[in-house]
């Protein structure tokens, strides 16, 4: 197994990756083409055998200085429970590291257990109440209405 930065002309296969890797979000093509073209730098790619089996997206907001947002990461169901999400994870923190950054955040479905423990495992922390009003879901504090009404979402962060 080898991790790569993500590029453009990958963008075809990891649309086709997320598709297979549920509960992670399939969006269109074209939104990995831009994600890739664009933050492909801060994108990474588990492959064995030429195929993608593990994948990490994130983009560098523009109004919070020295932070990455870490969007999605997801591995290939057959490859789960073996390291490899902590891997990827592992690599976005060494790449931002070199480049300057200070800080991680991302958001988690409070009903998503595997995600909880990969990034509670990583050492990032539940800040919902440093975000805005929360609420108990699944007995922990998520943001309520984060992303849409009734779509309570955790925040969490890592400064590295
Ligand atoms: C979340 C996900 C990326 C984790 O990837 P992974 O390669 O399976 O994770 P790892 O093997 O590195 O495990 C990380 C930690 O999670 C926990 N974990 C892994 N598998 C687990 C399981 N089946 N049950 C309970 N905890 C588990 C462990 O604490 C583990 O650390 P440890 O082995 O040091 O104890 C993977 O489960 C996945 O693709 N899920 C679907 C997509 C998704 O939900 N993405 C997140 C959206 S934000």
């Amino acid at each position: 197994m080898k991790i790569r930065k993500g590029s453009q002309e990958d963008f075809l296969r990891v649309h086709q990756f997320t598709a297979g890797c549920p509960p992670m979000e399939n969006y269109p093509e074209h939104v990995y083409k831009i994600i890739l073209r664009y933050f492909g730098d801060y994108c990474f790619i588990a492959e064995e055998n030429e195929q993608i089996i593990g994948f990490v997206l994130g983009i560098v907001p523009q109004s919070f200085q020295d932070t990455y947002f870490l969007w999605d990461i997801g591995v290939a169901p057959s490859y789960r429970g073996k390291g490899i999400g902590k891997r990827l994870v592992r690599e976005v923190e060494n790449e931002l590291g070199k480049k300057g950054f200070k800080r991680i955040e991302l958001t988690i479905d409070p009903a998503n257990l595997l995600s909880r423990k990969l990034f509670e495992k990583m050492g990032f922390k539940n800040i919902s109440g440093r975000v805005g009003k929360t609420i108990e879901v699944q007995g922990y504090p998520a943001v309520k209405d984060y992303y849409k009404p009734g779509r309570h979402f955790m925040v969490f962060e890592k400064l590295i």
